[in-house]
């Protein structure tokens, strides 16, 4: 497959996984957790799903394109693993759906980062909250959810917290 076929597969699956997580939520309240702004693509797009809903980025640097720089309010800049522990408290309520895209070029990397979120992120999520993920993450009580029919095994992952 070319890099121009497989990085297209990667934004339907990202749209994809996104469009069936905002449905699934529809009863679920809490707000959205975004781990990952990058261009601020996938940012972009929760934000046309879910306008009502409170978007909480957390970003190394945020460098997105201009059109999707979340506000200051709901921007959480700085390394994960310094800025996700204890922000339980300080967000103040639970997310109904976490997206992550966290990989980067270093395998052993992101694979050590997916290890370490997963737990970190349990409590930070809802009952019923879709966790939607570029990496495999595992958090207790955490099902996994059947991707969108269009969505290779593997190439995204769905996880939705039992109720
Ligand atoms: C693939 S990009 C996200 C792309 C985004 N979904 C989009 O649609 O534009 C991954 C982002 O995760 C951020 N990131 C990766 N590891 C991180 C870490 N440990 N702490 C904070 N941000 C991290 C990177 O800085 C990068 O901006």
């Amino acid at each position: 497959m070319s890099r121009l076929d497989s990085a297209i597969r990667r934004l339907e699956a990202q749209r994809a996984c996104l469009n069936r997580a905002a449905a699934m939520i529809k009863d679920v309240p809490g707000i959205v957790l975004e781990l990952g702004l990058g261009n601020g693509r996938t940012y972009d797009h929760l934000k046309e799903l879910l306008p009502d809903r409170r978007i909480v980025v957390f970003e190394r640097k945020a460098m997105a394109h201009p059109d999707s720089m979340p506000p200051a309010e709901n921007l959480i800049e700085g390394d994960f693993r310094d800025t996700i522990p204890g922000i339980a408290a300080k967000l103040g309520e639970q997310a109904a759906l976490m997206h992550g895209d966290i990989g980067s070029g270093d395998k052993a990397d992101t694979l050590a980062l997916a290890e370490w979120l997963g737990p970190m992120l349990q409590p930070l999520a809802a009952p019923g909250c879709m966790i939607v993920s570029d990496q495999r993450l595992t958090l207790a009580g955490g099902d996994v959810f059947p991707l969108p029919g269009m969505v290779a095994d593997g190439r995204y992952h769905m996880l939705r917290l039992q109720s």
